[in-house]
């Protein structure tokens, strides 16, 4: 198995390109499922959750070729599964992002239940409660959820905003008969872009990054051409680098009003951040102030963001707060970053963090995706050497972390 090895403490400084975003491409290549004609995507990260999305999308009948950053999606119009097996689910959570656009388009679907999950229980009961409100007839059966009907507008508020519930429903609705509201929605900048897609092949959508999404349902949706924003989260991962490091870092092609919790946070820390049209620099010479952060949905601080986060905050000088209000085990890599010397303590879904710590390096064992790129982080600080175990979680959402980091003037490499 594949590990980084890091050699600390190091200082980052450079510029990065940023690919686009996972979590924007993933309900994006889902809604091709949608399309009668073909799709054109550009900016789609090499990371291994798009691979398995491409997969189940080829299983499913629409097959696809890869120009550089480009994939061409096209519909193979044989006549295939509505089934997404369990197989290609297991792997990955945002599998769960065809039963929609399947549904919507096939008449019925059948996806495999995704499980539990390293960070939460993380149920899609507010996917189905929305699709049967959207008149699909849902049933779960030796762990697979079938749903099927005929899709019909309605008016929906989600019990709680949902980011993956939403996006299934955006699909969903888009080509069901007559208008649908959906109320309470999550407002991540991946949602509008999901949007924008949709629109393009289309849909008639109103309010997408708003509480409140008004969607006029269409018989059919052709193809389109369409570029995938940046990935907000890895941005901000490198960002909180430069902080960390007392470096001096910028990414391009960033949106910052997509950071805007984040770079608020830098700043109060003592930070250096200077925002122009498509890049974001940060500097950090000085000591890092203590600041308390809370995780909520956008446009709050990211929930995917948060180790990182605790990452910074182990040097800064004082006590700072952590708490996790989306997923209830999202503390995952506190006990690795405690073995590298860090004081942090947890109570339930809350973290003190008393700084700064001198970090050393270790053999660490990354549990998700997140909590892997604050043990990187971690190592970049650490004095000697970083052993960054099961990173093949880090490459299902991070490009070749350890190419950027060596852009950047780290010391890292990937060894087997
Ligand atoms: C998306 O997950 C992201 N994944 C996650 O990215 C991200 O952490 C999360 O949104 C929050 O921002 C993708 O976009 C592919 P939710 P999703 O539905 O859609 C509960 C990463 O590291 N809930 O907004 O699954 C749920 O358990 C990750 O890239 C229900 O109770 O998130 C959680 O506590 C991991 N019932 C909360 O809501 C449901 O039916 C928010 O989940 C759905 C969700």
């Amino acid at each position: 198995m594949q590990k980084l090895r890091i050699q600390g403490p190091t200082r980052l400084q450079g510029t990065i390109p940023i690919s686009g975003a996972k979590n924007a491409a993933l309900p994006v290549l889902a809604a091709c499922l949608l399309a009668d004609s073909e799709v054109e995507l550009h900016n789609v990260p090499a990371v291994q959750d798009i691979r398995t999305m491409l997969r189940l999308l080829e299983h499913l009948g629409v097959e696809n070729e890869r120009l550089g950053d480009a994939v061409i999606l096209r519909p193979t119009g044989c006549a295939n599964p509505d089934e997404a097996p369990y197989d290609l689910v297991k792997t990955m959570r945002a599998s769960v992002l065809v039963l929609g656009p399947l549904l919507a388009r096939r008449g019925h679907a059948r996806v495999s239940l995704p499980g539990g999950c390293a960070i939460g229980v993380r149920p899609i009961d507010l996917h189905l409660t929305a699709l049967e409100a959207l008149g699909a007839e849902v049933t779960i059966e030796h762990g697979y959820v079938e749903a099927r009907g005929r899709l019909r507008g309605c008016r929906h508020r989600f019990l709680n905003p949902t980011v993956g519930g939403t996006e299934n429903l955006l699909m969903a609705a888009s080509m069901a008969q007559g208008t649908t509201v959906l109320e309470n929605c999550a407002r991540e900048p991946e949602i509008i872009d999901l949007a924008r897609l949709l629109t393009a092949m289309g849909a008639v959508i109103e309010g997408a990054g708003e509480s409140t999404i008004t969607i006029e349902g269409q018989d059919r949706l052709g193809g389109a051409n369409h570029t995938i924003i940046p990935d907000r989260i890895q941005d901000g991962t490198y960002l909180i680098g430069a902080a960390l490091t007392r470096g001096d870092v910028t990414v391009e092609g960033a949106r910052s009003a997509d950071l805007a919790p984040l770079l608020e946070k830098l700043d109060e820390i003592g930070a250096q951040v200077d925002v122009s049209k498509d890049r974001i620099r940060v500097r950090n010479e000085g000591p890092l102030k203590p600041r308390g952060m809370i995780t909520e949905p956008f446009p709050g601080f990211p929930t995917d963001l948060q180790a990182q986060y605790m990452t910074l905050m182990t040097q800064a000088e004082g006590v700072s707060t952590v708490s996790e209000t989306v997923f209830e085990n999202r503390f995952q890599h506190v006990p690795e970053l405690v073995r590298m010397g860090a004081d942090i303590r947890i109570d339930g879904t809350y973290a003190r963090i008393h700084g700064p710590s001198e970090l050393s390096g270790t053999s660490v064992m990354a549990t998700d995706l997140r909590a892997s790129a604050c043990l990187v982080l971690a190592g970049l600080v650490a004095r000697g050497e970083t052993l960054v175990h099961r990173i093949y979680h880090l490459d299902r959402g991070y490009e070749r972390m350890e190419s950027k980091l060596q852009m950047l003037g780290a010391c890292v490499e990937r060894i087997n």
